[in-house]
């Protein structure tokens, strides 16, 4: 039977494989998006967009009104986390507080189901790997931190109102849409996938590796690629499992690649080499992030689809060959918004 949902930046890197996953479906999608990060054309046709900011209280009451929903999807976000370091009550304010405050309307408005788009920077820098959902939580940076806000007002949204919730807490978002209908396209882009792709393109100057003294095989930080499309299928795996009740799950590969090997990896399918910098290290980079994602796998049967960083990098770049311009709307970042 057809469903029908909301998703907010639903014209975002994740949130537009989700939406194509939900179309793919058959389902009926409404996407929110303020479009200063996300892009008009990665809305594939058969999604309506609404273009609106979520801190617009009233319109938001007004789209919410216009239900009934099955669930609400929130990808809307900020998302670096340098510059979330340089500019924390931005982040907590608009990633945060806006994310409470949607939470509450979904109440207001009787949504029963909520998928939240969260992040393994909760975890700062843990002390095991792989990381299970019972890592201790120590965000890293006022991005992890207002995700955190939200996790935590969902779950007061569930004890107090029954709201179901999802939180899922992507690790490292790579890959493009295996059909190259949709792909990675940031304003500035700050991803390593990317930055190394368009390097080794001759697009952009070398790619600076941040950091070659970690304590890692070879000096490089460990990441855990996952590709977006599975992340879009784990989306519709914990939504049909909320059903049972409110989950939480990490969602990664559970395989560490470090920064020269998503280089070698580059270099491979590109058939180009990456010019590479040594640089100083990133502030609030951890050196090794890696998932444990078997109680998504044990509860849903979600699997990854596209393990492999030699597939993930594949779709990546396939991308970014057809559309060297990205989507080509540079309307340019989130340059607009008040600096607090
Ligand atoms: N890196 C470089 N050079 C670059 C860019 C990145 O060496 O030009 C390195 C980083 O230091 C890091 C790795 O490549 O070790 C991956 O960096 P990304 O910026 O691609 O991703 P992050 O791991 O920093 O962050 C990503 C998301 C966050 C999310 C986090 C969760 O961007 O939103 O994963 O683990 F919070």
């Amino acid at each position: 039977m057809q469903q029908r949902f909301l998703v907010t930046g639903g014209a975002g890197y994740v949130g537009s494989h989700l939406v194509a996953a939900l179309i793919e479906r058959g389902d009926e999608v409404v996407v929110v998006d303020n479009l200063r990060q996300g892009h008009r054309a990665a809305v594939l046709a058969g999604a309506r967009l609404i273009e609106a900011d979520l801190a617009d209280a009233p319109r938001l009451d007004a789209i919410l009104a216009d239900g009934p929903w099955h669930a609400v999807f929130h990808f809307a976000a900020l998302s670096l986390v340098g510059e979330s370091m340089a500019q924390p009550f931005r982040y907590l304010l608009d990633n945060g507080a806006t994310g409470i405050a949607l939470i509450a309307a979904c109440v207001r408005h009787g949504v029963t189901r909520f998928v939240l788009s969260s992040t393994a920077n909760l975890f700062g820098t843990p002390a095991r790997i792989p990381i299970d959902e019972e890592a201790a939580i120590d965000p890293s940076s006022p991005y992890g931190e207002s995700k955190l806000m939200i996790e935590r007002a969902l779950f007061w949204a569930g004890r107090v109102h029954g709201l179901r919730s999802a939180c899922l807490r992507y690790f490292n978002a790579a890959g493009a849409d295996p059909a190259g209908r949709l792909g990675e396209d940031h304003d500035p882009e700050t991803h390593l996938i990317p930055i190394a792709i368009d390097a080794a393109l001759g697009r952009r100057p070398p790619l600076t590796v941040f950091g070659t003294d970690y304590a890692t095989p070879d000096g490089t930080c460990i990441r855990d690629y996952i590709h977006v499309a599975d992340l879009a299928d784990a989306h519709l795996r914990a939504l049909a499992r909320l059903e049972e009740g409110s989950v939480i799950y990490n969602l990664g590969n559970g395989r560490g690649h470090s920064v020269r090997d998503v280089v070698r990896a580059v270099e491979a399918v590109t058939g180009r080499r990456v010019p590479l910098l040594e640089g100083a290290r990133r502030a609030g980079d951890p050196p090794v992030l890696v998932a444990a994602s078997e109680r998504i796998n044990r509860e849903t049967g979600w699997q990854p689809r596209y393990p492999d960083l030699a597939d993930i990098c594949r779709t990546a770049y396939a991308w970014r060959l057809a559309h060297p311009q990205g989507y080509g709307d540079r309307g340019g970042g989130a340059g607009d918004d008040i600096t607090l």
